[in-house]
């Protein structure tokens, strides 16, 4: 039968190809949704002024190296309207990992501008920062907005992890600007990328480009206590995983016979691992700033997963699950030493740059002796090196990425973990302590979740998000960040923000010597959501007490969910 020949009476559907279309009914409809504005921009682009109560401190080395946008106050957004006289251009760039809501972040921008001149134009820059530096570019129109607004991906302009570190790099992304004509560039990015953003601030300043970050990462781990809850995507992701999660409760309760171990992205901070097991209440749920601030080894988190283990197999439950947050092993001591140390070796021994030869290319058991002669190496770090299973050595010596971060996502954790707490029940077993059986499964969520369907908060914070940035380029802001206030409020009390870049960052050692980047927010353990997790697990490891999230839902009574992180530290504990 030809794919467009009817299927005859019985079937409803009108042909094959319409089954098999690319767009999927659930994207078509999705396409219809057009987010609300935040009430400030319903009659214009909004105006600034300044917002008092916040003690903003800029590090001595931010002053010196950003002496230009060092001086940015706070600003909030209230109703109100700049005039526009000529048309604006502004470039927009995806950069990092993709986050669910970064498409509605384009469609806010591209929205506002048109609303506000309709000869404004917005220029995507393709395959992340690269494209500026190499003035890569597509025009966004009304048409592309159509197809990728309340979607999933990055996949409309593409994205990248390239660092704008160097003069060269910077001269040439000045020089895209002014081929582009360029009024604005609106960067959309974590941590890294928006430290991308104060340098081009700074650089651009003198040209006439003002640049605005926007916080984006699943990690949640960009936040500006009292000012930005969390950045966007990461509510969708935390409920991706949250279903998979779920789906595992379900299944486990039903065939009472595995473990599962479940490693959750989120780079170093836990804020996932947290928000994910607020939704599901597994049995084991490891944070890793809990783990450093009770100076845990990796031998004592075996054992706290082991022990819960044998305390579920003594009344015959010899299944669960637990959530390993990927960046765990930052937080362990003894690792975390070895992580910077071997970052630190690396760092030099490919600067020194060996005849082409970098030290990835070295095979194992030389980068292991390689490290074992250098200097800072002690013979405690050899022993603790020495010690640890093949696979979490070999992970240890992975390539860092170009921002010179350690690239937790690489390490099966999961893996590593089950393979040591295996080891430990046959001791225990051998000891007649523990006489249950141990099958296990072991998964990983990370990039499933960073390309799922924004959830509608996403969709809407996303939006709301591109609106702020081109109203903060309208008032003449350079070198801030984008932001909304009391995201756990209704929308229609969302307050617009820009807060400066410069009193966000920090040093930290990055490719071996200290580099000035944005600083990254840890879970906070006096926060009501971890309390409330501290409080409830103990009753989740012994009982189950299993929560199923279900899948992202648009539509119907439960599309308006929000992160319970954010709900619940809007409580006091
Ligand atoms: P961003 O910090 O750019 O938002 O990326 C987040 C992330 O998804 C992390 O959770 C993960 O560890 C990392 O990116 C994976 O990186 P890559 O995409 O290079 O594999």
């Amino acid at each position: 039968m030809s794919p467009e020949v009817s299927s005859g009476q019985d079937n409803p559907a009108k042909s094959i190809s319409d089954l098999l279309n690319n767009d999927s009914p659930l994207r078509l409809e999705r396409r219809s949704y057009q987010p609300p504005i935040v009430p400030v921009f319903q009659n214009g682009s909004g105006v600034i002024r300044p917002l008092e109560g916040f003690s903003l401190e800029v590090l001595k080395a931010a002053k010196e190296q950003l002496p230009l946008v060092t001086e940015n106050k706070l600003v909030g957004i209230i109703a109100g309207d700049t005039m526009q006289e000529h048309p604006r251009r502004i470039g927009i760039v995806l950069s990092g990992g993709p986050a669910p809501g970064g498409h509605n972040v384009i469609a806010g921008v591209f929205e506002a501008a048109k609303r506000a001149h309709p000869e404004n134009a917005l220029i995507g820059f393709l395959a992340g920062p690269k494209g500026i530096i190499t003035n890569k570019h597509i025009e966004v129109t009304g048409e592309m907005i159509g197809d990728f607004k309340n979607s999933g991906g990055f996949h409309m302009l593409g994205t990248g992890r390239d660092k704008i570190d160097n003069a060269e790099k910077m001269n040439k992304c000045r020089q895209t600007c002014i081929d582009l004509s360029l009024d604005g560039l609106v960067v959309v990015g974590g941590d890294d990328s928006n430290t991308n953003a104060a340098f081009l601030a700074e650089n651009m300043k003198d040209i006439g480009v003002q640049v605005i970050g926007i916080p984006k990462t699943i990690d949640g781990d960009l936040q500006v206590p009292g000012l930005l809850q969390v950045p966007f995507g990461y509510h969708s992701a935390c409920m991706s995983f949250a279903t998979e999660v779920g789906n595992l409760n379900s299944d486990c309760k039903s065939d009472l016979k595995y473990w599962h171990f479940n490693r959750l992205m989120g780079r170093s901070a836990s804020h996932i691992a947290l928000e994910v097991a607020l939704q599901t209440h597994p049995n084991v749920i490891l944070i890793g700033e809990e783990i450093e601030d009770k100076e845990l080894t990796i031998h004592n988190v075996v054992r706290l997963i082991a022990d819960v283990i044998v305390d579920r197999a003594q009344r015959g439950m010899n299944y669960g699950t637990i959530l390993i947050p990927e960046g765990i092993l930052e937080f362990i001591h003894e690792i975390n030493i070895l992580i910077i140390k071997i970052s630190y070796i690396i760092a030099i021994y490919d600067k020194e740059a060996h005849n082409e030869e970098t030290f990835h290319k070295l095979p194992f058991e030389d980068q292991v002796q390689l490290i074992d002669n250098h200097d800072i190496w002690r013979d405690y770090d050899s022993r603790v090196f020495l010690g640890l299973p093949t696979e979490l050595q070999k992970g240890l010596l992975l390539p860092r990425d170009s921002h010179g971060n350690f690239q937790y996502a690489q390490v099966r954790t999961e893996r590593i973990l089950i393979d040591m707490v295996s080891t430990y029940l046959r001791k225990q077993r051998s000891k007649g302590i523990y006489r249950g059986v141990f099958k296990n499964q072991n998964h990983y969520y990370g990039y499933d979740g960073r390309g799922t369907f924004p959830t509608k908060f996403d969709c809407d914070y996303g939006y709301n998000l591109g609106v702020t940035a081109f109203g903060l380029l309208t008032n003449g802001c350079t070198g801030y960040m984008a932001a909304i206030k009391d995201l756990h409020k209704p929308l229609e009390q969302w307050q617009p923000l820009g807060i400066p870049l410069a009193p966000l960052m920090h040093l930290e050692e990055r490719k071996g010597r200290l580099e000035l980047v944005i600083e990254k927010q840890k879970v906070d353990l006096k926060s009501t959501a971890f309390k409330t997790l501290a409080k409830e697990r103990a009753n989740w490891a012994r009982e189950d007490h299993y929560r199923f999230p279900g899948p992202i839902q648009f539509y119907g009574p439960c599309s308006d969910i929000k992160p319970l992180t954010l709900q619940l530290n809007a409580f006091d504990l």
